[in-house]
């Protein structure tokens, strides 16, 4: 009898905490478009796998009227479930309860969350939905956020992390998803920015919306700041889901392996690609004539659209796909693909993943503007990234491969370990015209026909070094392979490398041009 009261009074219990801020607050969350941080969790996870930790903390802050204010879970769900079979952890803050404010003890729910998935090797998925540092908790508030950072670097490339960003996220509070592997956003509920539009108008004077400021779109398209937009969370959810199935539960293990499915049959790989060098198409059609079931889940899609990153599978395991993207800027290196390829080469390093790239690009973006905002500094993280990485490196020339471009896209001489060509590779210093330009200068300029003689010597050019015979001759190509081989060779080349293995020379860490 009194442990059925005792059961009862904890039923009851619960049933306070599990209304969070109150009817009132959950129907201003609604009329939002968004979900409580509880029923996110529960879609997010498989089914009745959902167990949370922490449910009665409360705050012990007394200022600013804290004392009379009873705060529901202080305003953070944390927990831990499966999603496709894999343990997560998981935490949700709740903006029902003081605007999903961190104090104090909601920091601490975090923390000991994070440190969970850190023991336990697991993901961690944060969902971010709060108006930042709890006022009233002053310096307590920003002692929270400092160890929810130090864990977030210190969990990094150990453990997936994932940020969800459902709401606000403003001020200091960014920095948590920034120093995380993956940020979802949902088009018209995300809002990230470190100064809001009130200071911005204080300060600057100028008028901006939140949405204008730091929408979905904007983190998605300008900043680069968000990997996946959906428009709507349940959208996002799905997104979660996928990603979670593709990559490895920690650095120690592999990414789960799926049965091996055959490529669509209605992709013919000799076609995509056309004759004419200038002429651009898609390179995701390539990706996609290779990869398992013609399945491509492309990051950062909105953002760098000139370099198209994102996993797939070959033979059931999970591979990186790293390609220029000849339909958007001819497929140039420039600051933003450069920073976007190489932090995804790491992520991919980090977590045995082995790195698939696509070649066709006419090099680095030239101009001003790019050398200005440091296309040098940024255009070395891809070498930097490709070099440092010891995973099985695949690499296949389509078209051109100019450059510093050829050298940075995974080539030889920074060690990837099969580098295949088809037959309308073209590597070379430079494009033929250009080439032609500089080194045939004064034969066209005192020729009687100029536009001729440079026809010819453009075409001399092309003959000579503009093929995939000539790399091949050293070695830096090893083997120039027909379109339709293309996916039987990496499947090989995945096979030959599963036992990989690179003795790099002891340090405490590099130093790469962040
Ligand atoms: C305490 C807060 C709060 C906060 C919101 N609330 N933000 N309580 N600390 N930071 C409370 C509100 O008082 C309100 O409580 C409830 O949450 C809902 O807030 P509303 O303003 O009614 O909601 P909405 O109109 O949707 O506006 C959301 C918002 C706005 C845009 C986030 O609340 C806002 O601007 N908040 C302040 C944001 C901010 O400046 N935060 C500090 C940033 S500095 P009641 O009781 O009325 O329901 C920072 C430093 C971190 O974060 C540094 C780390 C390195």
């Amino acid at each position: 009898m009194a442990l059925e009261k005792k059961i009862r009074e904890l039923k009851e219990k619960r049933e306070k905490m599990l209304l969070g801020g109150g009817e009132e607050a959950i129907v201003k969350q609604k009329a939002m478009g968004k979900n409580t941080a509880r029923e996110r969790i529960i879609a997010i996870l498989d089914p009745g796998t959902f167990h949370e930790y922490d449910m009665f903390v409360e705050h012990d802050a007394r200022d600013f009227g804290m004392d009379k204010k009873n705060l529901p879970s202080d305003g953070v769900v944390i927990g831990t479930g499966t999603v496709h079979g894999n343990p997560v952890a998981i935490f949700a803050q709740d903006f029902t309860v003081a605007g999903g404010s961190l104090g104090l003890m909601h920091s601490r729910k975090i923390t000991k969350i994070m440190d969970h998935a850190l023991k336990m090797r697991i993901p961690l998925i944060g969902i971010n939905d709060s108006g930042g540092a709890r006022i009233q908790e002053g310096v307590n508030s920003l002692a929270g956020y400092g160890e929810i950072f130090f864990r977030n670097t210190i969990s990094s490339g150990v453990i997936p992390q994932i940020s969800v960003i459902l709401g606000p996220c403003a001020g200091g509070a960014v920095y948590s998803p920034a120093l995380t592997d993956f940020v979802f956003v949902v088009d018209n509920i995300s809002k990230m920015f470190i100064t809001g539009p009130e200071v911005i108008k204080t300060v600057l004077g100028e008028e901006i919306s939140m949405e204008a400021l730091g929408g979905a779109r904007v983190h998605c398209e300008t900043s680069g700041n968000a990997h996946f937009f959906a428009t709507s969370e349940e959208e996002c959810f799905s997104q979660i889901k996928r990603l979670i199935s593709l990559i490895p539960r920690n650095n120690e293990m592999k990414a789960a392996i799926a049965e091996a499915l055959p490529p669509e049959a209605g992709y013919d790989i000799e076609k995509i690609v056309p004759g004419d060098p200038t002429l651009p198409y898609d390179v995701r059609e390539v990706i996609r004539a290779v990869a398992d079931g013609s399945e491509f889940f492309e990051i950062q899609e909105m953002y760098a659209r000139n370099m198209v990153i994102g996993f797939g599978r070959m033979g059931g395991r999970t591979v990186g796909f790293v390609a220029n993207q000849p339909m958007e800027m001819a497929g140039v290196l420039d600051v933003d693909s450069s920073d976007k390829a190489a932090r995804f080469i790491r992520y991919c390093d980090a977590f045995s993943i082995p790195l698939i790239t696509f070649v066709d690009l006419p090099g680095y973006l030239p101009g001003v503007d790019q050398e200005h905002a440091g296309v040098i500094r940024h255009g070395a993280k891809v070498l930097y990234a490709y070099s440092e990485a010891t995973v099985p490196k695949l690499t296949v020339i389509l078209r051109k491969a100019y450059g510093g471009g050829y050298i940075a896209m995974s080539s030889r001489h920074l060690r990837a370990d099969f580098v295949l060509a088809w037959p309308t590779a073209e590597i070379a210093v430079m494009g033929p015209e250009g080439a032609a330009n500089i080194i045939f200068r004064k034969e066209i300029t005192s020729a009687s026909n100029p536009d001729e003689m440079r026809r010819q010597k453009v075409d001399e050019y092309r003959e000579k070094f503009a093929n995939p015979y000539v790399a091949a001759s050293r070695g830096y190509v090893d083997a120039v392979i027909e379109p339709s081989e293309t996916r039987r060779m990496l499947l090989h080349g995945l096979e030959v490398s599963e036992s990989k293995e690179v003795q790099m020379p002891w340090k405490k860490h590099g130093i790469p041009p962040f």
